[in-house]
């Protein structure tokens, strides 16, 4: 029996600290200080739940889940990420997927994945990069989108997987990776709501994730953007590890990047 012994959240993207040197140093601080958090649990493995861009999913083929199953994975090398090797966890992967289909997902299995900066930009600044990733994809890109319902569902599946299905004494980090408030290409492209951003967190840190699941989709896109809905993965992470509270641990505004930055370790039972 494998346990969640961590668990976070972390937006997923990083953009030239030109002109915003201060608060660019402050997020990528952020960042590395959740990773030592994150370590000090000592995982042997970590699920990152997060989306894709349009990468691997498009609009060819539209899965609304897709969880990595491979032994190793290249990056993608988008933003000029290097392309060496990351270790997967194929036991884990396949834990979360056999047991979502007991639980009446239908989850697509990736033998390969191409992993964008949603999955490397924390697994390369948390300094994480040398434990085995599972990838878990949470597909906001495609209408309909999976709702916040449903997510919380499989959410509840990772969690049965990692300590029904996994070997025993497998010490599992849970993070959702994305967000926070963003609109891209749509009439708000460019915005920052920085009260979405500290609302999200604060229910958080409260342990509250299901008030943002009844929000539901409509709203959340609707307060926190288009792009906004990634916090999806953050609440993924939170009831998957059944967070009772949590800690922000770095927020920025970071308008010149289009986007609120922040970061927050889950308090796990
Ligand atoms: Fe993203």
């Amino acid at each position: 029996m494998g346990k969640i012994v961590a668990a976070g959240g972390t937006s997923h993207i990083l953009m030239s600290p030109k002109g915003c040197e201060e608060s660019a140093a402050r997020v990528v601080n952020g960042i590395a200080e959740l990773g030592r958090r994150l370590k000090e649990a000592r995982p042997d493995v970590l699920v990152i739940i997060t989306s894709d861009h349009m990468f691997n999913i498009n609009l060819s083929m539209q899965p609304r889940f897709v969880v990595g199953i491979a032994d190793s994975y290249t990056p993608m090398g988008d933003m000029d990420i290097p392309r060496d090797l990351v270790p997967g966890s194929r036991e884990v992967g396949r834990a979360i997927a056999l047991q979502a289909d007991e639980d009446g997902f239908d989850l697509c299995q990736a033998e390969e994945y191409s992993l964008d900066h949603g999955i490397m930009i924390p697994i390369l600044f948390m300094g994480m990069k040398e434990i085995p990733v599972v990838p878990v994809i949470v597909n906001i890109n495609t209408d309909p989108i999976p709702s916040a319902r449903r997510c919380v569902a499989l959410a509840e599946s990772i969690r049965q997987a990692i300590e029904k299905r996994t070997p025993d004494g497998c010490r599992v980090a849970v993070v959702g990776a994305g967000g926070l408030s963003h609109w891209l290409c749509v009439p708000r492209h460019g915005e920052v709501s920085e009260k979405f951003d500290h609302m999200v967190m604060d229910e958080l840190v409260r342990g509250n994730a299901e008030k943002l699941v009844a929000m539901g989709n409509e709203a959340i896109i609707d307060q926190g953007g288009n792009a906004g809905v990634e916090i999806l993965t953050w609440i993924m992470a939170a009831v998957a590890s059944e967070a009772s509270s949590g800690e922000k641990v770095f927020y920025e505004a970071m308008t010149q990047w289009f986007t609120g930055i922040g970061g927050m370790e889950f308090h796990v039972k």
